[in-house]
């Protein structure tokens, strides 16, 4: 179902004091805007984060996640292993990982299955850099990286994707996309998803916008008729700044 939501992805930051008080912090100031609201911790500190919020609506998300079901891969975590510390939704396919971590369309696309197989709401990142940009060539990018990893999907698997444009030249940069850039890939992302599945199916997909969002650009960039919301790395470590940013929605 398509919704607004608004995730804080803290990526390697945060240690277990400062978790449980950022988390504190924000259940106490969190406004009732209607959006989700979701954070991502570390791995090591999910736990402690799905304790310490209790009851609030404030969802804790992960980071990441192997394909396999368990076994002999030293360092990673699975989904049964987030699903039992009530932890059912994750992003995959981050630029970071991506980038750092040579993960490919092919590696998303099993991380995706596994995931959905497993009935966890799957947070999917993709985005082009700033040279697919310069050449015109971004459009083509974002096509062939939800192709890759999405496009072989039934239908009713889309209930439980989550998109989250990222533009690469963006994150962490202090540069975004222009509001009415974020709004042109969003409305060719959801005309893709009707063209290769239908228009119900693109009409109900929730996609968010990350890359520098700050609480001083959010709004205007909520404000496109695409944009159903934001994944927000720095802005999302501070909680008045993120609680601004969800204010914005
Ligand atoms: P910044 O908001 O720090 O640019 O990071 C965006 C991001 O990568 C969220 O996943």
């Amino acid at each position: 179902m398509r919704s607004k939501i608004v995730a804080g992805n803290w990526k390697m930051n945060k240690n277990l004091q400062e978790t449980e008080s950022l988390l504190a912090e924000l259940s106490a100031k969190l406004p009732d805007t209607g959006a989700e609201v979701m954070v991502a911790p570390t791995f090591v500190n999910l736990t402690n984060a799905v304790r310490c919020l209790g009851a609030s609506t404030i969802q804790v998300i992960a980071q990441n996640m192997h394909f396999a079901d368990n076994g002999a891969f030293t360092g990673e975590i699975s989904a049964e292993m987030l699903l039992n510390i009530k932890v059912d939704t994750v992003i995959i396919g981050h630029s970071e990982r991506r980038a750092y971590f040579g993960e490919t369309d092919e590696v998303l696309a099993k991380k995706v299955t596994a995931a959905l197989t497993k009935n966890m709401r799957v947070m999917f990142c993709f985005g082009e850099e700033l040279e697919d940009r310069k050449s015109g060539n971004h459009f083509n990018i974002v096509e062939s990286q939800l192709r890759n990893a999405l496009f072989s999907l039934d239908a009713k698997a889309w209930g439980n994707i989550i998109l989250a444009y990222e533009p690469v030249w963006a994150i962490g940069t202090g540069e975004t996309a222009s509001p009415e850039q974020a709004q042109e890939m969003h409305a060719f992302i959801r005309k893709t998803i009707g063209d290769v599945y239908d228009v119900g199916i693109a009409n109900n997909v929730s996609i968010l916008y990350g890359g520098s969002v700050k609480p001083a650009n959010a709004e205007e960039i909520f404000s496109k008729p695409d944009v159903d919301g934001g994944l927000i790395g720095g802005a999302s470590l501070n909680a008045d700044d993120f609680v601004a940013i969800i204010k914005a929605i």
